[in-house]
């Protein structure tokens, strides 16, 4: 009998780019606008209009480590808080969290 080609490893790469292509999905739907006005609304007390900081202790969105993060763990932490930043669960959605990260990674 012949064999062709390994079933699991076809099958890891199938799992594989479904995930890509969910990812790309999620990814492209974000609207860095829409996440503008949310941003204003919701952080800019904080985080100030322009991403430079309105308060002590906030990182500076427009540059350095706290951007340099993945979607996934950014949402992480915005749903949950972090030390002095309330979490958005329940009052953003997931949708609305990618947008303003979409928005929070135009800022320069
Ligand atoms: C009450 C003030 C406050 C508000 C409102 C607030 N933040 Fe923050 N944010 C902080 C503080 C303080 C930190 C630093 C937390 C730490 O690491 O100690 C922070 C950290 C962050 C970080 C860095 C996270 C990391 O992994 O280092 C991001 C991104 C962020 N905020 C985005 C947002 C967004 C988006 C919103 C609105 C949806 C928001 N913040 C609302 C105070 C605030």
């Amino acid at each position: 009998m012949k064999v062709t080609g390994r079933p699991g490893r076809r099958a890891a790469s199938a799992i594989v780019f479904g995930f890509l292509a969910a990812y790309a999905a999620v990814a492209s739907a974000a609207d860095h606008r829409r996440g503008g006005s949310l941003f204003q609304e919701h952080c800019a007390m904080c985080h100030g209009a322009t991403g430079a900081p309105a308060i002590g202790g906030v990182p500076d969105l427009r540059r350095g480590l706290a951007m340099m993060r993945p979607d996934r763990q950014l949402l992480a932490t915005l749903r949950n808080g972090r030390t002095t930043m309330p979490g958005y669960l329940g009052r953003l959605s997931d949708r609305d969290l990618l947008d303003v990260i979409a928005y929070m990674r135009t800022l320069t």
